[in-house]
């Protein structure tokens, strides 16, 4: 089969498309026709030497999510999976490859709604939005949640999971244009953070009630904001660090509002844990895609071999929602 390689250090230009051998399932683990994939951050850092493989996963072709069509099945594969069904899901590593393997559980039925390329910018943005919004945030319906990089893949899941749960919604970009198009996914209040302090605006837009969620992917730069923001037993899910890895933590505030900060990461987790995750997202998001109430957002489709311009897009922070690999010939239509 072929696949993309990380076969230096570096950036986009350590990627190739390689013939490789095609991986047999074992035990419970299904292979699956990739159709399409969704691009991540965490590839661009895995190249880059800052993000090696779960042990589970090849080490040097990236990918943590595919679209495509059961192809074989491992051994001791019991559940209801047959050969042609159309699955989508996460995966440790190896999602951009014509194949790849991944255990039966993790593994999801794609509704029938969306074809190959909408669905692979599933997984990552919706799986991570949901499990950071109502299993680490606990968020329940009605409350007000912030969502940083509001545009980004995850952001633009996180705005419909909430909205659609009857959130009020409080978003933050550095690009206006962006907040723009997040208002049509729900988002309420947008922040333009290129000359707004998010945290004011929050504090302002609410009577200095504050949020009970924030999902942050900012990190160190966000810290202190993200404390003045939330409400008495607010919770901070941190999700990425895109902006820093530290910042001091006031830690008065944090015991005079009784306030918790979750970190979380969904490849690092053990089998187990993926598989908890996936299923509460089957059971609670899958409906609402299968009905329109939530949608992936495509920024732009490249095609397999283009992997270097398409990670080059993503690191340009233009994105709006997700990028995707589309995977054949030409002449294959997904
Ligand atoms: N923990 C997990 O399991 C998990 C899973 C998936 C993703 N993630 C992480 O979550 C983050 C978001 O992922 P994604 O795929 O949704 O991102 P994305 O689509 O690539 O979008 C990220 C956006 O964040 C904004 N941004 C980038 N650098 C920034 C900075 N230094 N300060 C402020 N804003 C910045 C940019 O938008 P603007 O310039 O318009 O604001 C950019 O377009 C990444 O860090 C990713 O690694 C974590």
């Amino acid at each position: 089969m072929r696949a993309i390689v990380i076969t230096g250090v570096g950036g986009p230009e350590v990627l190739e498309v390689r013939e490789v051998p095609t991986p047999e399932p074992s035990g419970k683990q299904v292979r699956v026709r990739v159709r399409a994939c969704g691009l991540n951050r965490a590839d661009l850092l895995q190249a880059r030497g800052h993000y090696p493989a779960p042990p589970d996963a090849p080490a040097d072709i990236p990918g943590l999510e595919y679209a495509g069509e059961v192809e074989a099945l491992g051994p001791d594969v019991t559940g209801p999976l047959r050969v042609g069904d159309r699955v989508f899901g996460i995966v440790g590593g190896g999602g951009q490859a014509e194949s790849v393997l991944t255990h039966e559980r993790l593994a999801v039925p794609i509704p029938p709604n969306l074809d190959f390329v909408t669905a692979a910018a599933v997984p990552e943005a919706f799986l991570t939005a949901h499990d950071a919004l109502l299993t680490q945030g606990r968020l329940a319906p009605g409350r007000r949640v912030l969502i940083h990089a509001a545009g980004s893949g995850v952001g633009t899941a996180a705005v419909q999971l909430a909205h659609a749960m009857g959130c009020t919604v409080f978003g933050t970009s550095r690009t206006a244009a962006k907040l723009e198009r997040v208002k049509a996914l729900g988002l309420d209040q947008g922040i333009d953070t290129s000359h707004e302090d998010f945290a004011a605006v929050v504090q302002s837009q609410t009577g200095g009630a504050g949020v009970d969620v924030i999902v942050d992917f900012l990190g160190g730069p966000a810290l202190a904001g993200n404390l003045a923001a939330l409400a008495p037993r607010g919770r901070l899910v941190l999700v990425g660090l895109l902006g820093g890895t530290s910042a001091p933590l006031d830690l008065n505030l944090m015991l005079r509002k009784r306030l918790t900060i979750v970190g979380t990461t969904l490849r690092a987790r053990p089998l187990e844990e993926k598989i908890a995750a996936t299923r509460r997202f089957a059971e609670e998001v899958i409906p609402w895609l299968a009905r329109g109430l939530v949608h992936p957002v495509v920024d732009s489709v490249f095609p397999f071999e283009e992997v270097r311009a398409a990670l080059a897009r993503l690191e340009s922070n233009q994105v709006f929602g997700k990028v995707v690999l589309r995977m054949g010939s030409p002449l294959f239509k997904v």
